[in-house]
């Protein structure tokens, strides 16, 4: 893991597995500018995109359906003729990996939308698998001249940077059982982070590539050395962010620990279901949404053009009540629908001629609580002493071409920093990823989320080592840190130390690292202290007795860590296998 740049290979090949839509974008080492994604998801059905809906439909059997648009389009077919009972369909189950942050392991379930539930390795794995094969008949198409197997790839797949250990470690198994890599070759897997690799491209964008910019297109951004910068990646799910500073050597080191929160644009669909509950009740919703499901699409696809143009920042909004919601209104409520509108009391909403209206307010209100949390989180980061002189903020992801919040950013922010956001910022991701791909050192210096460490005996100290296991003077689970939650480690290169063993005649030692959020953790006994790996390490020759140097390395920085532990005295070595996910942690 700690070198993915030994082998050559000819093409960087990335996937963006989104929380609402994903893409892939791939470019040959030769011209890693000309990045080629796939424009055309949704033409069987009538649309045109760089991304498709992160949705999969799996058989009863279990077995691949379809991914994507196609994905949506047959399991609601399958609802329409009361078919969906043995099916699984699932969209939006990204989010499942941030929210099961302490519980996550390999058996965490997902549930599909009829109830029926299946592993989340098993869900994952299809999708990427389909991603995958997608982009390499793409690959294949594009060059024609020359072959490339899916070995001459450099694979990247990207995460949010909030998410944790144990989620990353997920990803990288489902791309193993997706047949992406082989778990023998984890090198040729990088799990980038989503705004480290948005960063890269909006680093390099020519100024008029920027919303509302102008240029002749050769003008780069002013960021000599010492300049500061937030990527703030808005997308479905979470806004996720994180802060970098130029280095003299033009490479970036990351300044403070990635930070954000579930506040994506999704919220905003969702206060607009709720409305609609408030407005029709919430019973009756569900029961016209199972009945006509296909009809139900149609609201929310009418909603999402809504919400994606000028009319969410001023002017009301307008909804068409179809057919079927008219006559189900009829044989529920026994009235028609003005009616039900009428008496509603709802403040803004009103019905005119067929249409559902939302005045000109009610439109910003669903966005208001979602915007007012991705404000106020900023406001109190750029009040943190260590952040008060960031010169950018680079809005990307799809929410981030909301009109709205773009001008939310600019009214509130503008005067103290420059609020840039790319054209096509929901493709910054992907093709960043791709970027990454090509020179992941870019990234030198990154924020420890956790302490990290392993367990080992020290002299006892009263203060330090209280609740831990003391023998005679000995604290027998000292948890001795590498790194501090918080603290710099720069990328690719190790912290080492030198550890003795407690027995003259040990033929074996124990390696056991651990991780914990919390720096006041001073004994592998304390609460929230986490075991992450176990390794035995042979130390053969006791001619040296306790005198026999066992040197342990730790590399940080890595989207990933790596630790390997080295009798000196033989020079047997062992690597830990480090286990964020908990059904791993058997040892
Ligand atoms: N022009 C727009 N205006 C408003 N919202 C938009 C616009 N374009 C996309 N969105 C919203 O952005 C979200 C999708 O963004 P994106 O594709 O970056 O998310 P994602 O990568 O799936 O999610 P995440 O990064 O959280 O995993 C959706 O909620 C979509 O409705
Ligand atoms: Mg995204």
């Amino acid at each position: 893991m700690a070198s993915p740049m030994n082998k050559t290979y000819l093409m960087v090949a990335a996937i963006d597995f989104g929380t609402t839509y994903s893409g892939y974008a791939f470019s040959l080492m030769s011209s890693p500018e000309d990045i080629i994604m796939n424009k055309n998801w949704g033409e069987n059905v009538g649309f045109q995109s760089y991304k498709t809906p992160t949705s999969v439909l799996l058989s009863p059997e279990k077995k691949f359906v379809a991914f994507g648009f196609d994905a949506i389009t047959k399991y609601t077919t399958l609802l329409e003729e009361n078919e969906d009972k043995d099916y699984y369909f699932f969209d939006r189950f990204k989010m499942r990996l941030h929210s099961s942050y302490q519980d996550l392991d390999r058996s965490v379930y997902l549930t599909a939308l009829n109830g029926k539930t299946l592993p989340a390795m098993s869900v994952f794995s299809h999708a990427l698998c389909y991603l995958k094969q997608h982009m390499m008949d793409e690959i294949g198409k594009v060059s024609s001249t020359m072959h490339i197997g899916d070995r001459d790839i450099r694979w990247v797949i990207t995460v949010p940077a909030i998410w944790n250990d144990a989620a990353k470690q997920f990803m990288r198994e489902a791309a193993y059982n997706a047949n992406i890599v082989s778990k023998t070759n984890p090198q040729q897997l990088v799990i980038a982070l989503e705004p480290e690799s948005a960063s890269l491209f909006c680093r390099e964008l020519p100024v008029n590539q920027f919303v509302g910019q102008s240029g002749d297109g050769s003008d780069k951004l002013n960021m000599p050395p010492g300049t500061r910068y937030m990527v703030v990646d808005c997308g479905g799910g979470t806004v996720d962010i994180t802060t970098h500073e130029v280095r003299p050597d033009n490479k970036v080191k990351e300044v403070y620990a990635a930070t954000g929160g579930a506040w994506g644009g999704t919220q905003v669909d969702e206060q607009f279901v709720a409305l609609i509950e408030l407005v029709f009740g919430k019973t009756f919703i569900d029961d016209y949404r199972s009945s006509h499901p296909s009809e139900w699409q149609q609201w929310m696809e009418s909603f999402e053009t809504k919400k994606r143009s000028n009319t969410s920042v001023s002017g009301s909004v307008n909804f068409p009540i179809h057919y079927h919601f008219n006559e189900f209104h009829r044989r529920m409520k026994g009235g028609d629908v003005k009616e039900s509108i009428d008496k509603c009391n709802v403040d803004g909403v009103r019905f005119s001629n067929g249409f559902l209206c939302l005045g000109d307010e009610k439109m910003r209100e669903l966005f208001k609580e979602v915007v007012d949390n991705i404000m106020n989180h900023l406001e109190k980061l750029l009040h943190d002493e260590n952040l008060s002189n960031v010169a950018y903020f680079f809005l990307v992801g799809g929410f981030s071409e909301s009109p709205l919040l773009q001008q939310a950013f600019k009214k509130r922010f503008s005067s103290r920093v420059r609020v840039l956001v790319p054209n096509d910022a929901s493709l910054a991701v992907v093709k960043g990823a791709v970027k990454f791909g090509h020179t992941p050192y870019v990234i030198s210096e990154r924020i420890s989320p956790r302490s990290y460490g392993i367990e080992c005996a020290s002299p006892y100290n009263r203060k330090l080592h209280k609740g831990g296991k003391k023998v005679d003077k000995v604290c027998m689970n000292a948890f001795h840190k590498f790194v501090e939650a918080g603290q710099p480690v720069v990328v690719g290169t190790g912290m080492k130390h030198v550890f003795y063993p407690l027995r003259p005649d040990q033929t074996k030692a124990d390696i056991i690292v651990y991780g914990s959020f919390d720096n006041d953790a001073h004994v592998t006994s304390a609460p929230g202290v986490q075991k992450l790996g176990i390794t035995e390490l042979d130390m053969p020759d006791t001619t040296g007795g306790t005198d026999r140097p066992i040197e342990v390395t730790f590399f940080f920085g890595d989207t990933e860590i790596e630790v390997k532990a080295v009798d000196l005295t033989t020079q047997s070595k062992a690597n830990v296998g480090i286990h964020f996910l908990n059904d791993d942690i058997r040892c």
